[in-house]
């Protein structure tokens, strides 16, 4: 479904990106670990456009993303979740969830909103109000916010920053529930090996600008290369 072939991300004399090739196939879940200043967050910008490739190209559904404007890529089906969370902190849960509905096509198959509500675990606390709800359901609520838009690929970094054990943990059971029940694919740039374990899905390791290990968790945190670059006392 997307398909990343030899990207290459200068600035100045920096290769963020250096040559990296990428596969994610339809529902699929993948993490993408890597040292800071290793070009993940590059990677993502590239992808939705937020910034033209030096070389190389994505493909998505079959077609060249190139000269893509980001809300062109954000409509062929590509969400993507920043860092700071956006929500309407007067709104409740549910409400928060009707505006990110509103403005698709009539004919747009969207997700209703009990189903969202439990696969983003909030449906205990649809009327609460967004400023009142923890870190971690916040950030649930915005992946929420990006699942009433059906996207077929989600793109999180980091989604975990900041948040409990418990909250890390139920992550990875939101991200599996996504891929179970709504086929959509995800892919996590995650710090958190507690979260990359849990998940126990491909991981991606990336090592200044390039790929250097693809496969699954249990096998990649076994390769020598990776624990002494990244993992550490993790491994
Ligand atoms: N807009 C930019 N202008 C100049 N240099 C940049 C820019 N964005 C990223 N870089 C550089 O590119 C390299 C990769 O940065 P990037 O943010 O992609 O790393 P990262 O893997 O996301 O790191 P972290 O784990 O800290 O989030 C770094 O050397 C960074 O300084
Ligand atoms: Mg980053």
């Amino acid at each position: 479904m997307l398909s990343v072939r030899a990207l290459t991300r200068e600035f100045g004399g920096v290769r963020a990106l250096d040559g990296v090739d990428l596969s994610v196939a339809p529902g699929e879940q993948l993490c993408i670990i890597g040292p800071n200043g290793c070009g993940k967050t590059t990677l993502f910008n590239v992808i939705t456009a937020q910034l033209p490739p030096t070389r190389g190209e994505v493909m998505f559904g079959g077609r060249a993303l190139t000269g893509l404007a980001p809300h062109q890529i954000a409509r062929l089906g590509i969400a993507r979740k920043f860092q700071v969370p956006s929500v309407f902190e007067d709104l409740t849960v549910t409400e928060n969830l009707e505006v990110a509905r509103f403005g698709l096509p009539a004919q747009a198959e969207v997700p209703d909103l009990p189903a969202l509500l439990r696969q983003i675990q909030l449906a205990e606390r649809a009327q609460v109000q967004a400023g009142h709800l923890p870190h971690g359901a916040r950030q649930w609520l915005e992946i929420g916010m990006l699942l009433a838009q059906a996207p077929q690929l989600l793109l999180l970094d980091e989604p975990t920053a900041g948040m409990t054990g418990a909250e890390t943990l139920a992550t990875a059971a939101l991200v599996r529930r996504l891929a179970q029940e709504a086929g959509t694919a995800v892919v996590v740039v995650e710090h958190d090996m507690r979260f990359v374990q849990a998940l126990d899905a491909r991981v991606v390791v990336m090592l200044a600008g390039r790929v250097v290990a693809d496969g699954r968790f249990d096998e990649i945190r076994r390769l020598p290369q990776v624990r002494d670059a990244y993992l550490g006392a993790h491994a």
